[in-house]
């Protein structure tokens, strides 16, 4: 199986994208590493810790990482304070979780791992790249010693947190500038145009929620939350129905042709007053710079929900 490590800010769409991670048979999730993103860090950590116990995966050591941007005091726009742990902890129907975190830092295991590794390994990050670019920083050889980074971020059309950026990218554009300019044998950006072809519907939740396996349950419920939050607070309307952009990261890694790429240069505004965090894409090769990156632009969404469907029902979840 392909040996990934997942970077996640632990939010209900990382917590599919873990367990898709954990129970797909042609992938091997050595371990999950959490930065702070969706909710601040503890919570990041306890729901990933919480989602693993859930399927039966605590086998899976997570490490907890950066607490707040790489150069920044907060995000660009301080967020207002969830006191409740975020996404999803109130909708897992476990109490607490039963396992711990790992000891050592995220930062320093990806080091070691990637320096040590004998073997293939896909760096996936789907939250702030704050723990990637920290380990860069740290390391000058851990770009090339990774063999192909797969990050969920960015946007060409339109962002989702203000109108240019997308959230992971925007959260930390310093650590992502770093990220994007780092010598990576292999990059792949997953951005919002690609994961909003990949729409999840509320009848697609009760099929997860009928196949009766914990991780059906799981997905369903997350999923159900997500839909509520873009029917109701989302701008960009789904009409019931949600994207679930981290587990397209995953999926993509156990079926590449599940995306639509093109090689380009992605370059990261870290100064712009209205554009702060957004992904440049040169589509029309406007600049000198070589293409740096496999960007997806589309996404066969009946495919991923049938994976999801089919991973979830399966006898291991
Ligand atoms: C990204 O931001 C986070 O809210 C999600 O978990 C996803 O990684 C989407 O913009
Ligand atoms: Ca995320």
């Amino acid at each position: 199986p392909r040996k990934l490590i997942l970077d996640v800010d632990t939010g209900t769409d990382d917590a599919v994208a873990i367990m898709l991670a954990a129970l797909h048979p042609a992938l091997d999730l050595l371990a999950v590493t959490t930065v702070n993103g969706n909710v601040e860090i503890g919570y990041c950590t306890d729901n990933s810790l919480r989602t693993l116990d859930f399927i039966g995966r605590s086998d899976i050591p997570v490490y907890e990482g950066c607490p707040k941007p790489i150069l920044r005091a907060d995000f660009p726009v301080p967020r207002a304070v969830k006191k409740d742990g975020g996404m999803h902890v109130n909708t897992l129907p476990v109490p607490e979780p039963t396992s711990r975190k790992a000891d050592k830092n995220a930062v320093e295991f990806l080091i070691e791992t990637f320096r040590a590794a004998t073997e293939e390994i896909a760096l996936v990050p789907v939250g702030p790249l704050t723990n990637i670019a920290a380990a860069i920083t740290a390391d000058p050889n851990f770009a090339r010693n990774v063999p192909e980074l797969v990050i969920m971020g960015g946007a060409h059309y339109t962002g989702n947190v203000t109108p240019s950026a997308e959230f992971n990218i925007w959260a930390d554009p310093e650590a992502a500038a770093i990220v994007f300019e780092a010598p990576f044998a292999r990059r792949v950006l997953v951005p919002l145009d690609a994961t909003f072809q990949a729409l999840v519907s509320g009848a697609d939740c009760g099929a997860l929620e009928a196949l009766g396996t914990n991780a059906g349950i799981a997905a369903s419920r997350f999923i159900s939350q997500r839909i509520k939050g873009y029917d109701s607070t989302q701008p960009m309307k789904t009409l019931g129905s949600a994207p679930v952009h981290d587990a397209v990261c995953v999926a993509y890694l156990a079926e590449p042709d599940i995306i639509e790429t093109r090689h380009i240069h992605v370059a990261v505004e870290t100064a712009g007053i209205h554009t702060v965090g957004r992904t440049v894409f040169d589509v029309n090769k406007r600049g000198d710079n070589e293409a740096n990156t496999h960007v997806a632009f589309g996404a066969n969404g009946p495919r991923f929900i049938a994976l999801l469907k089919e991973i979830f029902g399966g006898a291991a979840a």
